[in-house]
């Protein structure tokens, strides 16, 4: 079974996250595949919106801690840095539907998306500074700028969990719905933008996204120098040992 399900229907690219028994945690085949699948749908004048979700009970527990310690990501082109600026040049809509976790970089990837829902059950976390590291994927410029300072200081520098009530008054989250209803909801919006005009819908995301384009760009540069440091220190190894160890004697 592939970690990645897409399906091609009335001008929408669903792509759903695929590793329930991981609780969709993102491991460098899943990037590389999310920014092929982004990249392409960006040329293929067939796909006017992406609905991103996923299967099981969470949206995605982040990066895989596993690949982490194995395979860290490195400052220049790495699978990460590759989603990532498929994320900041795709130019179509993009809808979330988020349940359960979506912890780190499930969190900070929703920050590209230009609808999110979140199931009543929707829990998210950006534990960077917990397991020694840093914010990524460009939340370290856009979630101060969208959240205000002292609420992104206090979510990103203490990294404690928030509920999709928060996420929402946050402006993270578009709406909070029942889970029952969430994939239906993200689903009539994705049919809604796939009805109007294409190139109104692409020019006027552009109009909105252009004067911050750059910033962001700098933003992640900056970021993934940082985390690749981070990410090979002894307190950041001993963090990702701690999940492991944590999780055996659970
Ligand atoms: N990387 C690798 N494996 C992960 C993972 C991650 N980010 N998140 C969860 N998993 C794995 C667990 O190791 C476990 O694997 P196993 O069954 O083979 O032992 C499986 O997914 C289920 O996770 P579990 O912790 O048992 O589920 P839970 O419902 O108790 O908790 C989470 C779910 C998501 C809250 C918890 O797994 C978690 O906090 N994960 C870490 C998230 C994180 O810190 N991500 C940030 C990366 S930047």
């Amino acid at each position: 079974m592939s970690d990645i399900i897409t399906e091609r229907s009335a001008n929408i690219l669903s792509i759903q996250l695929n590793r329930p028994a991981k609780k969709n945690a993102m491991t460098l085949s899943m990037y590389v595949t999310m920014a092929e699948l982004l990249n392409g749908a960006a040329k293929d004048d067939q796909i006017h919106v992406v609905l991103w979700h996923a299967t099981g009970g969470s949206f995605s527990a982040g990066n895989d801690i596993e690949d982490f310690m194995k395979n860290p990501p490195a400052p220049g082109e790495s699978p990460q840095a590759q989603l990532i600026h498929a994320l900041i040049n795709f130019e179509k809509p993009l809808v979330a539907a988020v349940q359960g976790a979506a912890i780190g970089g499930g969190t900070t990837m929703l920050a590209h998306c230009d609808f999110v829902y979140a199931g009543e059950s929707a829990k998210f976390q950006l534990p960077f500074v917990n397991l020694a590291l840093v914010p990524e994927f460009g939340s370290s410029y856009l979630l101060p700028l969208r959240f205000g300072y002292t609420r992104a200081a206090e979510l990103i520098l203490l990294g404690g969990p928030f509920g999709a009530a928060r996420a929402a008054e946050l402006g993270l989250v578009t709406k909070v719905v029942p889970d029952q209803t969430l994939l239906a909801t993200a689903t009539e919006t994705a049919r809604a933008l796939a009805a109007l005009s294409p190139a109104a819908i692409q020019a006027s995301k552009r109009l909105m996204k252009n004067p911050l384009r750059e910033q962001v760009k700098q933003a992640v540069k900056l970021e993934n120098e940082v985390f690749a440091e981070r990410v090979r220190s002894d307190d950041a190894k001993q963090a990702f040992q701690a999940f492991f160890t944590r999780r055996q004697s659970a």
